[in-house]
C-alpha cells in the first residue's frame, strides 16, 4: 500500500466545532520492534497483544478559526491540569501528520487526556496516548468526509499513530496486531498495523498480562534513543532477520496453541531486546535486580507447577507476566505470594488481552 492512500481527497462537509472522545489501550509486543528508519518505518515486523485495562482516554474539542493559522493552535490538559511540557511532543506529531490531515491549522484544539494507570508507573503511555489522539483527529476527518469506510478509518488511524510512536500503530484494534512488512503475513505493512490474519487457537483468547511495576522512575534511556542505537549496531542485521523468522514460527504456534514454543519465542524476544541494549554503543541496562529475581522465580515456578506462565519485558525494568485463562487460579496466587514483593510498593496491574480502542 502506498503512502498516497492516506492523502485526503476533497472534503464534502464544513465543520465549525465539536467534541470527540476515544479510549485507546496500550499493547505488549511478543515479537519486538527495536530499530527504525526515517519516518517511523520499523526495521523488522512485530506482533503484539492489545491490552484492555491500561488505556488513555482523550477528549478533543475543536473550534474552527476565522482564517487558517501559521502555527498549530492547541491547549493540553493531562489529568485535569495544563501540561505545557507535553506540548513539544504533540507539536512534532502534528507537524508529521499535517500532510495527511491538511485541516489541522484551521482549528483551535483542546486536548484533555488521562491514563487509567498511575502517572509515573513506568508504563509507557506513548502507544495508548498517540493512538487515542490519532483516533480523535480521524473522527474529525470522518465528519469532514462521512463517506470514509471503517477500514480506511482504522488503517489511517494506525498510520497516523505510527508517526507519533511506532508501537502506537498496534493500539487501534485487537486482539493480535502485526505491524511491519513480513513476507509470510498477507496484508502486512510498514505503514500501519493489521489484525493478525490467521487462525488463533482458543488458548490465546483471554490471555492474562499481570504487569509488575518494578521501577517507577524515569527511564534512563528513551525508546527513541534506543532505537537509534540500532544503527551501526554490530548484531543489527542478524536481529532483524531473527524477528522475521520468529514471526513465521509464531504462526504455527498461534494456530496450534503450542504454549511451549510460544514461551520460547516470547522470552527469547524479551531477552534479545535487552541484549541489544547491552551490546549497543553506548551500552545500557534497563533491567533491575528485581527484574532478574522475578524472571528466576517464574522459571522455577513454571518447572514445579507444570503451568505455562512466562514473561516479557518492554524497554524498562517492569515485567509482564503472561498466562492463559485456564491457568489463572494457579498462576495468580503465585504472583501474589512470590512476585509482588519485588514490585515498588507492591504495585501491579492485572491486565488481559483486549479488543482495541473505543469511542466514548
Ligand atoms: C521495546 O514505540 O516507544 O516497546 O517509535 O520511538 O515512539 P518510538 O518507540 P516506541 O518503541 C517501543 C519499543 C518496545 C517494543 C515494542 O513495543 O515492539
Amino acid at each position: 500500500m502506498e503512502i498516497a492512500t492516506f492523502l485526503p481527497k476533497e472534503y464534502t462537509e464544513k465543520i465549525d466545532n465539536g467534541t470527540v472522545t476515544w479510549k485507546s489501550p496500550s499493547n505488549i509486543a511478543l515479537i519486538k520492534y527495536w530499530g527504525k528508519k526515517e519516518a517511523q518505518i520499523p526495521q523488522n515486523p512485530s506482533i503484539s497483544f492489545t491490552l484492555d485495562a491500561c488505556a488513555t482516554t482523550t477528549k478533543l474539542s475543536y473550534h474552527k478559526k476565522a482564517t487558517k493559522a501559521a502555527q498549530f493552535s492547541f491547549e493540553l490538559f493531562f489529568e485535569g491540569k495544563q501540561k505545557d511540557d507535553f506540548k513539544p511532543k504533540i507539536n512534532t506529531f502534528l507537524q508529521r501528520i499535517e500532510p495527511y490531515l491538511p485541516f489541522l491549522k484551521d482549528y483551535h484544539f483542546t486536548i484533555e487526556t488521562s491514563n487509567s494507570f498511575p502517572h509515573s508507573s513506568g508504563i509507557a503511555s506513548s502507544a495508548s496516548g498517540m493512538s487515542a489522539l490519532a483516533l480523535c483527529l480521524m473522527s474529525l476527518e470522518k465528519e469532514l468526509n462521512p463517506s470514509m469506510t471503517d477500514e480506511h478509518f482504522n488503517q489511517k488511524a494506525s498510520f497516523l499513530a505510527r508517526l507519533g510512536s511506532g508501537s502506537a500503530s498496534r493500539s487501534i484494534e485487537g486482539d493480535l496486531i502485526v505491524w511491519g512488512t513480513h513476507e509470510d503475513t498477507v496484508g502486512s505493512s510498514d505503514l500501519f498495523g493489521i489484525k493478525y490474519p490467521y487462525k488463533v487457537h482458543e488458548v490465546f483468547k483471554n490471555y492474562h498480562d499481570t504487569i509488575l511495576l518494578v521501577d517507577k522512575g524515569e527511564k534512563q534511556v528513551s525508546s527513541t534513543v534506543g532505537h537509534n542505537l540500532m544503527h551501526n549496531h554490530p548484531f543489527a542485521a542478524q536481529r532483524f532477520a531473527q524477528a522475521h523468522e520468529n514471526l513465521t514460527k509464531m504462526q504455527s504456534v498461534l494456530a496450534d496453541g503450542d504454549l511451549k514454543e510460544f514461551i520460547a519465542i516470547v522470552e527469547s524476544e524479551a531477552l534479545t531486546l535487552h541484549a541489544m541494549m547491552m551490546t549497543s554503543m553506548p551500552y545500557f541496562i534497563l533491567m533491575k535486580p528485581n527484574t532478574l529475581e522475578i524472571i528466576n522465580r517464574i522459571w522455577q515456578f513454571r518447572q514445579e507447577s507444570g503451568t505455562n506462565v512466562c514473561f516479557t519485558l518492554d524497554a524498562g525494568a517492569n515485567v509482564h507476566v503472561l498466562y492463559p485463562e485456564n491457568e489463572k487460579d494457579k498462576v495468580y496466587p503465585f504472583i501474589q505470594s512470590e512476585l509482588i514483593k519485588f514490585c515498588q510498593n507492591g504495585h501491579h496491574i492485572c491486565d488481559r488481552i483486549g479488543f482495541g480502542a473505543k469511542k466514548a
